[in-house]
């Protein structure tokens, strides 16, 4: 393990070098990058589009609204799923406007043209009257390529793309112990926001403003820099594992009393918390042991295959170029950020959590309050500050976008100044200058 300037640790094997690019404001700011990332990034990368769970039945879909596109995912009648812009191929018109749907044909709005499940234009008007005769059979909807992993179902536009698997590299295998497969997704919140969708990348890009934007986190999650492991792999992906179910070594919990919201989850699990009086540190150890002994009558089959780390511990995974999955071990968020369709200033934010399947829990701890354990219980889109929570950490991270953004605008401000601990803002933003500019910029 290296442990460089101010007690960051890269792990040695997953380590990336940096050029030193000057991160100046304009990517956040300028419609000529919005164009350049619609141009040249959006286009070839994978996009989470929905989860399976809403594509039980043939006819089934999903609608994705991304940017300036829309995208439709539809179950067909061989089990499998395919992806299709959702614009008619007559003159243009979105064809579905919900966000989900169910039909044996997809109907548009405009002249009537029918398509079958599988992009086929089965049924017009005036069949006779096109030149070349009657365009069904020979007209299709524009298909995506479209593909599934775990529980979600994900499109992307470049036809010449990687398999999903390869791109989600290393993903499948070092989330396989959770069993994400057949996980409920519990909670699917968004939000409208007034900063552009890279201000939150960074955010979860570094764990530097934990102490700062999450004090509360630090009595159950060890903050400490010197407990916090980084990975950056080749392919843009990066990780962050987080001591948890341990406070924080930044203060000192450790030698007194144990902080209340972490003996709650101990007492849960059966540990006599008077007992860690001054011991705090081992609580986590404490908890390890008890999973190993009760998670099995306590119906969390997937215990068994999970390390120690993964029944403990926050992984944090960045998926390139807007995506976060964000793994404790009884919960998985989803966290991401996607472009307004014409404005660099503002953006989507999207948080969604999934659940193990439990036998006979009937309620989960979302990040606003309990809920029912089952599919989608909460969906709702608004716009930040609305008075809806989009999760308590969420709300906490997106307090600062609006003025980060506000202070990106000014001509006071000469490019990011970055320590070490948050090199992999400074790898993703080199990262997206070789897509979006071409050419590496001259620090
Ligand atoms: S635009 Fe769809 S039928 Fe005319
Ligand atoms: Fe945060």
């Amino acid at each position: 393990m290296n442990i460089e300037a101010g007690g960051a640790r890269y792990s040695p094997d997953f380590d990336q070098p940096v050029r030193g690019d000057t991160i100046t404001a304009d990517r956040y700011t300028s419609s000529a990058w919005m164009k350049g990332e619609h141009d040249r990034l959006w286009p070839h990368v994978w996009h989470l589009g929905g989860v399976i769970a809403d594509l039980e039945e043939p006819g089934d879909v999903i609608r994705h609204n991304f940017g300036r596109e829309s995208i439709i995912m539809v179950k067909q009648d061989d089990g499998g799923v395919k992806a299709f812009y959702n614009a008619c191929p007559h003159r243009g018109n979105r064809l579905i406007l919900g966000d989900v749907a169910s039909s044996d044909r997809i109907i548009c709005s405009y002249h009537g043209w029918q398509f079958d499940t599988d992009g086929t234009l089965v049924h017009v008007q005036d069949p006779h009257d096109f030149p070349g005769g009657d365009p069904c059979g020979r007209v299709q909807l524009k298909p995506l390529r479209c593909e599934t992993w775990g529980p979600f179902v994900f499109w992307n536009m470049d036809m010449d793309a990687a398999p999903l698997l390869d791109w989600l590299d290393p993903y499948p295998q070092r989330l396989e112990a959770y069993g994400l497969e057949n996980w409920i997704r519990v909670f699917a919140v968004s939000a409208d926001c007034d900063f552009n969708w890279k201000i939150i990348r960074d955010n979860f890009n570094e764990s530097y403003h934990l102490p700062t934007i999450h004090p509360e986190l630090s009595t159950f999650i060890n903050d400490g820099l010197p407990t916090t492991v980084f990975e950056m792999y080749e392919n843009g992906h990066n990780a962050m594992w987080m001591v948890g179910h341990q406070a924080t070594t930044r203060q000192d919990f450790h030698s007194g009393e144990v902080p209340e919201t972490l003996g709650q989850v101990a007492a849960a699990w059966g540990i006599r918390v008077e007992d860690y009086h001054g011991r705090t540190g081992e609580l986590r150890a404490a908890v390890i042991a008890a999973k190993r002994k009760l998670g099995k009558e306590r119906g969390y089959a997937n215990y068994e295959r999970m390390s120690d780390q993964q029944l403990v511990d926050y992984f944090h995974c960045t998926l390139w170029p807007n995506l976060t999955i964000t793994m404790s071990p009884e919960q998985c968020q989803i966290l991401r950020t996607e472009p307004h369709p014409t404005d660099p200033g503002k953006c989507v934010f999207q948080h969604w959590c999934l659940y193990p399947p439990v036998a006979g829990m009937k309620e989960v701890e979302t990040p606003v309050g309990m809920l029912p354990l089952r599919h989608d219980a909460l969906v709702r889109h608004g716009y930040y500050g609305d008075g809806n929570s989009l999760g308590f950490v969420a709300d906490q991270d997106l307090s600062i976008g609006t003025t980060q953004q506000q202070g990106l605008n000014s001509r006071g401000f000469d490019g990011c100044i970055l320590s070490h601990q948050e090199k992999r803002i400074q790898r993703f933003h080199e990262l997206l200058n070789d897509v979006v500019l071409g050419t590496p910029p001259q620090g």
